[in-house]
């Protein structure tokens, strides 16, 4: 089969690789109709992941058709159209049961801080992605869910990941009756934060980028304020003025371990690698927000010490709120936005790249060109 592979920092392509098979009683094989690529797939394009290794498929958004199932498998028969949520998930541990899909306790050999995830590197278990023509999905009867008759192809795919943490980066601020909400990062996921923000309360939503073009796409998709951060010398400052000096009682950070916007913390993250990622937008967070606020972080962030302000966290009194989204916890709502017409997650779609061009689909997405925001794969396209 076909398969987007790994080959080291910024190279990646398309290879022949063997098709997966049933490992586990539990387990479906599905074939890919259609996938995405994420901004955490670029911490791993980029280098900056632990135990990337060479052959790994990435790929954690995908939908496709049930080709074959293992022995136990009792909630799927071959030729269900399913969408599959990024997390891998037992269903059963004492995290499952409490609805915390993504920090499930029996999925990850590798690490007990983080659960499994589809295609992002061993840390996350090591298990091939679905930016390929067929993907193995352990605990079948759990993760996956019929794609409804009514949804479109690429609105499921993209509540596989996107859609439900953006929404889940807004639920993580608490968000009350006229609150004002900064949100870090205007990428697909920053976009659906900022939407869902106001199916939630707010009062107002403030969006921070340095890209024009997604700023623009804030204004339009998630109706809210902008400020382009190179624009002004210090952002944090132009927030308060823009709260009375009080501060935002909510900001979500969608940017994560690559933010721009700090030369010294650029060089001693990517470059040097002497922390676990550069947290510039959380720390713009941390300042931006009003004593007493709430920080909802969504931006992942590598294991080791980032020099964050926690010192000032800790004086403010903020409530900081975090995790990989627990995906299909946020689907049965999220259907229901989706139907009545309050998110429209295919909007942001803007690239159908075919497994052939996924070096370019990479490129593109990475280095942000061509107005690009959500590239979707198509395997099958030859
Ligand atoms: N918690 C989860 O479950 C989960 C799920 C999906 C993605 N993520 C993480 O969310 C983050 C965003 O994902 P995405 O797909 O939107 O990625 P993306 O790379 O497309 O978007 C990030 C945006 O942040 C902007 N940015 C960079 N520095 C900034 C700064 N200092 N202040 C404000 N904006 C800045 C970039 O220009 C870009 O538009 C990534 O770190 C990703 O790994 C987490
Ligand atoms: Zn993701
Ligand atoms: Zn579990």
């Amino acid at each position: 089969m076909r398969a987007m592979v790994y080959r080291g920092p910024y190279k990646v392509r398309m290879e022949e690789k063997e098709r997966p098979s049933i490992e586990h009683p539990n387990d479906a094989i599905v074939k890919v109709q259609l996938a995405a690529i994420c901004g955490s797939d670029l911490h791993l394009y980029h280098g900056m992941m632990p135990d990337t290794r060479i052959g790994h498929t990435f790929g954690h958004e995908f939908i496709g058709v049930v080709d074959e199932v293992g022995s136990s498998v009792r909630n799927l028969a071959v030729g269900d159209r399913v969408m599959v949520p990024f997390n891998i998930f037992c269903g059963t541990c004492w995290y499952c049961a409490r609805g915390l899909y993504s920090n499930c306790h029996n999925v990850n050999p590798n690490a007990t801080a983080v659960g499994g995830i589809y295609g992002y590197s061993h840390t996350t278990g090591g298990y091939d992605g679905g930016q390929s023509e067929y993907v193995r999905v352990p605990f079948a009867d759990v993760g996956p869910s019929k794609i409804p008759d009514w949804m479109d192809d690429e609105d499921a795919v993209l509540l596989t990941d996107m859609t439900a943490t953006g929404y889940f980066g807004a639920q993580l601020g608490d968000i009350v009756q006229g609150d004002v909400v900064i949100v870090f990062g205007a990428g697909p996921v920053g976009l659906v934060a900022a939407r869902s923000a106001w199916l939630m309360g707010a009062g107002r939503v403030i969006v921070i980028d340095h890209l024009d073009y997604r700023l623009e796409k804030a204004r339009t998709f998630a109706q809210a304020e902008t400020y382009n951060f190179t624009q002004y010398g210090d952002i944090v400052l132009e927030m308060k003025k823009a709260t009375d000096f009080l501060g935002a009682d909510v900001a979500i950070d969608c940017v994560g371990a690559e933010a721009d916007g700090n030369f010294v913390q650029h060089v001693t993250s990517s470059k040097l690698k002497l922390q676990g990622g550069s947290p510039v937008a959380l720390n713009w967070a941390i300042d931006s927000v009003r004593k007493g606020a709430t920080i909802s972080v969504m931006g992942a962030y590598g294991p080791l010490f980032s020099a964050v302000k926690f010192g000032d966290a800790m004086n403010k009194g903020l409530t900081i709120h975090t995790n990989q989204c627990p995906v299909k916890r946020q689907w049965p709502r999220l259907f229901e936005h989706v139907r009545n017409g309050y998110l429209k997650p295919s909007e942001l779609a803007t690239h159908r790249v075919p497994l052939e061009h996924i070096a370019e689909g990479y490129h593109m997405f990475s280095a942000k060109l061509d107005g690009c925001i959500k590239p979707l794969v198509v395997p099958t396209a030859a």
